[in-house]
């Protein structure tokens, strides 16, 4: 399939890209380095060393022969992704390409603005580029767990069945995000929304849980090739950060009680699923919703796990409770739907012993580099 994929310099974009290319697909990726800019502007750059989408493709290509065409350009900039949509003609659009840390986008006016308009402005100039130039091209949209935020009821995938005064109907999930960055995915659904049921695109919302890990089958042949991997407070997600200061030696800081349950998964099931909704489509005039996730785990039991297999290898793992910078429950229920994606033929890879310790392994090689001011919290929701 001739595969399109923004955003394809990020940590979830360029191991697509690779796994995509190593099966034949067409791929293009197209990146405006967004992250790594404002990672220089926060003190908040990736452990890893990694070369810039164009060198990762020209790495890429004589170790594999296999080709990911890059495209330096701003989804925001409609003129640019019009071009590229009329240009390379995607069969399938994955778009990843948004501002995806929640305390970036909590640090102030500037930010907030710059990830609102980032972000709803991408996802719209997508649904555009598609209806002009595409119109059968499936887009497969990353959203987030967290856009349904802590209900007090089970989260479904997507829609809800709704009686009210004696009628029924089906409507999308309550949802009630934490920070503005999960607000503009509640309100890219709503847009996508809005045109699947108006103009009849075909959607694939991938509500996905925070994800880990740093090795895929083609990021472990190269050094040059394995994704950007964030440990500081801006963007690195929860597991990512526990490891790297399980090898710093500076204590895993828990935010509040620890109670904070998420459904997460490993980066090789992010690949899977992101193939299975490609290769199974959604209809025309179809939202698909899929929570995208594989285990849960409150933010106590990672410390815990990542504490158990880091003390095994020496490491003398210290766990303490810090202040909780964000506004959320730290303790809550929790229970999300999450068949959709086992019924497409997700295998699922668990974090076990053996996972943590592989990850704990490849930061060690990094440990030089971690800087100890990128660990604690820098950004308060209020
Ligand atoms: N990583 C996770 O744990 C996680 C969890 C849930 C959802 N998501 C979602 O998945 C997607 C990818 O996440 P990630 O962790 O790879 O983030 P990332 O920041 O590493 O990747 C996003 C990439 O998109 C690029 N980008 C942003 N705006 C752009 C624009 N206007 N034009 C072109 N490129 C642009 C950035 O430069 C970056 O390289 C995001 O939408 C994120 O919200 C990620």
């Amino acid at each position: 399939m001739r595969v399109l994929i923004l955003g394809g310099d990020g940590y979830l974009g360029w191991p697509t890209a690779m796994a995509f290319a190593m099966k034949g697909h067409e791929v293009a990726a197209m990146d405006n380095y967004l992250r790594r800019n404002i990672a220089r502007e926060t003190c908040s750059e990736a452990l890893t060393p990694n070369p810039n989408l164009i060198e990762r493709a020209r790495a890429f290509q004589p170790l594999t022969g296999k080709k990911v065409e890059v495209v330096i350009g701003d989804c925001a900039d409609y003129r640019v992704l019009s071009e590229v949509f009329n240009k390379f003609q995607p069969e399938v659009v994955i778009h990843y390409a948004e501002q995806p840390s929640a305390p970036y986008s909590m640090m102030g006016y500037e930010q907030a603005r710059v990830t609102l308009a980032n972000n709803l402005t991408a996802t719209f100039n997508v649904i555009q580029a598609v209806m002009s130039s595409a119109p059968q091209c499936h887009i497969i949209k990353l959203g987030t767990m967290g856009e349904y935020g802590t209900p007090n009821i089970d989260i479904e995938e997507g829609w809800l069945d709704i009686e009210h005064n004696g009628r029924k109907d089906k409507f999308l999930f309550p949802r009630q995000a934490g920070s503005l960055y999960h607000t503009t995915k509640v309100l890219d659904t709503d847009l996508l929304w809005f045109y699947v049921r108006t103009f009849g695109l075909r959607v694939t919302d991938l509500m996905q849980g925070p994800v880990y890990g740093l090795s895929t089958p083609e990021a472990d042949m190269d050094e040059r090739l394995i994704p950007n991997f964030h440990y500081d407070d801006i963007f690195g997600t929860v597991v990512n950060r526990f490891l790297t200061q399980a090898v710093a030696g500076v204590p895993l800081t828990v935010y509040g009680k620890g109670g904070q349950t998420r459904g997460y998964l490993n980066l090789i099931d992010t690949l899977q699923c992101v193939e299975l909704a490609m290769l199974n489509p959604a209809g025309k005039g179809e939202l698909r919703i899929l929570n995208q996730f594989v285990e849960l785990f409150s933010v106590n039991q990672i410390a815990d796990k990542v504490k158990k297999v880091g003390d095994g290898m020496g490491l003398n793992v210290k766990i303490e409770s810090i202040a909780n910078p964000r506004k959320e429950r730290e303790e809550h229920y929790y229970n999300a739907a999450h068949s959709g994606l086992k019924e497409l033929g997700l295998k699922p890879h668990p974090m076990t012993d053996e996972v943590v310790a592989g990850m704990l392994e490849r930061i060690i090689r990094y440990r030089e580099r971690i800087d100890r001011g990128k660990i604690m919290p820098r950004v308060r929701w209020s």
